[in-house]
């Protein structure tokens, strides 16, 4: 009983279909920074962004349906990248910042890296052509996870900007809120609920192996309660009980 217990804990905190699943193919959809945009679009810089590779735009927001790379949905982690860039110009050309060539980086259930390469200059006209920068981090857990078909999308990731990508950006403080980034992934639709089930588990499996714990106690001291009593019934009498008239 105890093992059948043991192996009922392990069995809920541990869906075994979403750790054979991964994903190689994938799609986003970011708007970069709201204000930035409507900053550029706007009267003071005049200007306006452009496309380049795989990254395309639909108002309000870049998009690719090109991610490629490996990501495992249980636990969550692997990379997917696109080649392709997002350039951004303004004051008749003194703003031209390239931001190329994004790779996600899930290292974790609970957190997601945002890799660029960037060109341009800072706020202050320092140069700048940086590659591989840890530009902005986010937590995929406080997104919206749901199925679309074969599609495990993930909607809304809260972005903020690193230390790195501040320094290299050259306007916006570390910490600093981008937009939110959609995540779809192409897999099966009996992976994408495996994963959001090993997701749901995993936030509560410290409570499923407390509930585990409490179980095998109690029925563990009634097992030892029932031995003791059944010991002491099939014991002979005592000298003392058997001298009693
Ligand atoms: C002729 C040179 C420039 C002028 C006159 C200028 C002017 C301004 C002004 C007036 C604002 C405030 C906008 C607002 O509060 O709505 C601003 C914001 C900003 N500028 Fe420039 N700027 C120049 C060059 C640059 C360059 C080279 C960069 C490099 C990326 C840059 C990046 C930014 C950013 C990121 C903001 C904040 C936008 C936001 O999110 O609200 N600027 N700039």
């Amino acid at each position: 009983m105890i093992a059948a217990l043991a192996l009922a804990a392990a069995l809920a905190v541990a869906p075994a279909a979403a750790a054979d699943c991964t994903v190689e193919t994938g799609a986003f959809t970011w708007g970069f920074k709201e204000s930035f945009r409507a900053y550029i679009s706007g009267s003071i810089a005049n200007g306006e962004w452009t496309t380049e590779g795989a990254i395309d735009y639909a108002t309000p927001a870049f998009f690719s349906e090109q991610l490629g790379g490996e990501v495992m949905l249980a636990p969550f982690a692997g990379e997917l990248a696109v080649e392709g860039a997002m350039r951004f110009t303004g004051h008749d050309g003194i703003l031209d910042t390239t931001i190329a060539n994004p790779r996600l980086v899930i290292e974790s259930p609970d957190r997601v890296v945002i890799i660029v390469d960037i060109r341009g200059t800072t706020q202050d006209f320092v140069p700048i052509d940086s590659t591989a920068v840890p530009f902005v981090t986010g937590d995929p857990g406080l997104a919206q996870w749901s199925v679309e078909g074969s599609t495990l999308r993930i909607d809304g990731i809260p972005l903020t900007l690193t230390a790195e990508g501040a320094e290299a950006f050259g306007t916006y403080p570390a910490g600093e809120a981008f937009d939110a980034i959609t995540l779809e992934l192409d897999t099966t639709a009996a992976c994408a609920e495996a994963a959001i089930a090993a997701r749901t588990s995993a936030g509560s499996a410290p409570v499923l192996l407390i509930v585990g714990a409490v179980l095998l106690a109690v029925v563990g001291s009634i097992v030892v309660h029932l031995v003791l009593r059944a010991r002491r019934r099939s014991r002979p009498p005592t000298e003392a009980a058997s001298a009693v008239p």
